[in-house]
């Protein structure tokens, strides 16, 4: 067995270099051997820092290239065709969420992965947030007792024309499937799930406060667990000016567990996410974890767990149709939009 997981970075944009920082601190078994973008400037310092060798498409590189795997980093739209690709040239597949915009085209990607017998992830980087493995851990412990409901806040505040320039595609509902909710929501829902159990019924409400972006840049959502316990998610991007505020509070019988957070502009950087208990011993909220920005560490533990899958044998901590979930909620959401109705994630 290989010791070094080749790998191919297809997409050299934004999410990328949060990838590579992530196997520079936390995936030494990793090696960057193949940069893989239409963009050569967009490449260019990613070749500088692995010497990796860059090519204009994947098509290419699979011709050329030396790697086992590749790490799909693309507009949402280019997900499926990208993915069949590298999958049906035998190359292991880490691919950005969602899985793709559709579930017709998921299916597709998920049909050729079990055909192929290769290892498939979805990067959903929520899975490997310090401080969400914490919130679970607590909620575990009991020290807020039973959960009665938990809330997630994903609030964006961008600069004016911050997002146009850097990720056009992001603004169009053709590319990305949706707006906030399919894209960056996933984030939020992921926790939502990871600690209350599947999410099964939703209802929703959206509006376009961002107006250069055609999906929604603004939803509030209730959704049901299979439970029976209900819990919220809310979403806003916008180029106003925002308070500061919690991304999610979780309630329970004895007290709340609170994730402070954040991003600030100029180029939605995210802040430390401090994690707060509240309990009768504790009204003002006790400090239980400040150890900075756990989001950035995310990405570098995702991509090794996706490593060891390949190098060890390990199971994935968490399947490529696990994460289905929180593409499904999201649809359900824009189908409830739609019909003003709850209706149902999974069937
Ligand atoms: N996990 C997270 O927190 C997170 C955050 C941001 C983005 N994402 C996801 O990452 C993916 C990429 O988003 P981004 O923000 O990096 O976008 P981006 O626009 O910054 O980067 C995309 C890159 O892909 C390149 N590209 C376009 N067509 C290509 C092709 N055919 N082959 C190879 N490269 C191609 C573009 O030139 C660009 O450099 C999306 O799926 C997005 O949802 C995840």
């Amino acid at each position: 067995m290989n010791d070094v997981l080749k790998l191919a970075f297809v997409g050299c944009g934004s999410i990328a270099k949060a990838h590579l920082a992530g196997i520079e601190q936390y995936a030494p078994r990793v090696r960057v051997t193949a940069l893989i973008d239409p963009d050569p400037k967009a490449a260019a310092r990613f070749v500088q820092r692995t010497n990796g060798t860059y090519y204009a498409t994947l098509d290419e590189a699979l011709k050329r290239g030396d790697f086992d795997a590749v790490d799909i980093m693309v507009p949402h739209d280019l997900h499926e065709e990208l993915s069949l690709l590298a999958l049906q040239a035998g190359k292991h597949l880490l691919l950005e969420k969602p899985m793709a915009p559709t579930l017709q085209a998921c299916d597709r990607i998920l049909n050729c992965a079990k055909e192929s017998g290769l290892v498939f992830a979805v990067a959903e980087n929520a899975q490997f947030w310090p401080e969400i493995m914490e919130v679970d851990r607590l909620i575990r412990t009991g020290v807020i007792g039973e959960v009665i409901t938990a809330k997630a806040s994903f609030w964006v505040q961008y600069e004016p024309g911050d997002l146009k320039p850097r990720t056009p595609w992001r603004l169009d509902r053709d590319r990305t499937g949706g707006g906030i909710t399919i894209d960056g929501g996933s984030h939020w829902l992921r926790p939502l799930r990871i600690w209350m159990g599947e999410i099964t019924d939703v209802i929703a409400a959206v509006d376009h406060p961002l107006r250069s972006m055609q999906g929604e840049s603004l939803v509030h959502a209730l959704v049901k667990f299979q439970s029976g316990r209900i819990g919220s998610f809310d979403a806003l991007n916008v180029d106003s000016v925002l308070a500061p505020a919690e991304w999610w509070r979780v309630t329970g019988t004895r007290g709340e567990i609170v994730v402070e957070g954040g991003f600030q502009s100029k180029i939605v950087r995210s802040q430390g996410q401090k994690i707060k208990i509240y309990d009768e011993y504790n009204p003002e909220g006790n400090v239980v974890m400040d150890q900075g920005n756990g989001y950035q560490a995310s990405f570098g533990l995702e991509i090794a767990d996706f490593a060891s899958a390949i190098l060890d044998g390990s199971e994935l901590s968490a399947s490529a149709e696990y994460s289905l979930g929180e593409l499904r909620t999201a649809l359900a959401m824009y189908k409830s939009v739609e019909s003003g109705e709850w209706e149902r994630v999974w069937d």
